[in-house]
């Protein structure tokens, strides 16, 4: 059941702090500063040989790996792509034996993911999956990979699954970092902050009150812009994402780079922001980004580190997130943007658990 939840979703994103710990658990070697994937089957030598990380999914999962392709080419500076994976399998893919395919799927069931992983094995790559459901079809066709353990997620709007990936995709990206260029020392710091990652997301869950509170602003919105860059740029991705599918608002995500670029003419008073202004690589410009978007009169939500008093000022409403580098804020904010489109689908009387239009997995194209 919902265990005196309101709904599944709401008691998801809450199991978030075990289902990470789940999804981590023996798989980091705290003294070597390294990640143990036996699953994905990989000699020591097949680790460091292959030349490409290619990583296939759709929608949330799809997002995840975008997270994941940045930690790989930051930790491990090699090349790492994502694909959508209908686009994967349409286009031809250069793809061979010196390239690592990694397909992300919550249910192990999307269609498209499946007919990636299928294309990849075809054409010689190592494929594995990142898969929660046990057994599923991905997961048995990939042959290798890594079993989330988050736990069954009923509601239609993935939450623990994205979370989850992105802490398993951090400990490729620390495993593949290991095996080239990362020191030991780097390695240990990294395992460190990946195991306090079950604690940040506790802080954040305790603001589900605040949270709520800001949500009663944005009941009426028709329409809501996403933006964040470097990191923040999946989140803001995932957190538009999350908003359209459950509360039926019209959400998109920029980089917030890519504003000026033309999106900037639809800010005015009735066109709100979400911003991912938290400490981390890029954030004065996205708080720059944050005044043009002030002065066409766009309200904006501005998610920031605690206690950052100038990034504060430039918003109208905040949601405060703990201090922790931009590749772990990931999940942070990811989980604080779950709360708020969680309380404005619920403000407004949508059916979160099972959105309209929509299925838990989508096994036909
Ligand atoms: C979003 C959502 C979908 C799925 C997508 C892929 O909340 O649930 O976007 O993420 O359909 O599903 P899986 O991960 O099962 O392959």
């Amino acid at each position: 059941g919902k265990g005196g939840y309101d709904h599944y979703m709401l008691k998801e994103i809450f199991e978030q702090p075990e289902a990470i710990r789940n999804a981590i658990r023996g798989r980091i070697d705290k003294d070597r500063g390294t990640a143990i994937l036996s699953g994905l089957g990989l000699s020591p030598r097949e680790l460091v040989d292959f030349q490409r990380l290619l990583i296939v999914g759709c929608g949330t999962s799809l997002n995840a790996g975008l997270v994941g392709e940045y930690a790989v080419e930051s930790f491990a500076a090699m090349l790492a792509e994502v694909e959508q994976a209908a686009e994967f399998r349409y286009r031809n893919p250069i793809v061979g034996s010196k390239d690592l395919v990694i397909a992300i799927s919550q249910s192990g069931e999307t269609a498209d993911t499946l007919a990636a992983v299928r294309e990849a094995i075809d054409k010689g790559a190592l494929v594995a999956g990142l898969v929660n459901v046990v057994g599923s079809t991905i997961a048995r066709e990939a042959g290798r990979g890594i079993y989330l353990h988050a736990g069954p997620e009923i509601s239609v709007a993935s939450t623990k699954a994205f979370t989850c990936q992105v802490s398993v995709l951090l400990l490729v990206a620390l495993k593949l970092a290991r095996g080239r260029r990362m020191s030991r020392d780097e390695g240990v710091k990294i395992t460190r902050e990946i195991l306090g990652i079950p604690a940040l997301v506790q802080q954040v869950l305790e603001k589900n009150d605040a949270i709520a509170k800001i949500a009663n602003n944005f009941i009426k919105c028709e329409h809501m812009f996403y933006i964040g860059r470097g990191y923040m740029y999946p989140v803001a991705l995932e957190g538009a994402l999350k908003m359209k599918e459950i509360s039926y608002i019209h959400a998109e995500a920029y980089n917030a780079a890519e504003l000026k670029h033309g999106p900037i003419a639809l800010l005015d008073g009735n066109m709100p922001v979400v911003a991912l202004m938290n400490r981390g690589p890029g954030q004065e410009k996205t708080v720059g980004n944050v005044e043009e978007c002030r002065a066409r009169k766009a309200p904006v939500l501005g998610v920031i580190t605690e206690g950052d008093e100038e990034a504060k000022v430039a918003c109208d409403w905040t949601i405060e997130v703990p201090d922790c580098p931009h590749y772990i804020a990931t999940i942070v904010c990811t989980v604080a943007l779950q709360l708020f489109s969680y309380h404005v689908a619920r403000l407004r009387g949508c059916s979160i658990d099972q959105p309209r239009n929509l299925a838990k997995s989508v096994t036909v194209e």
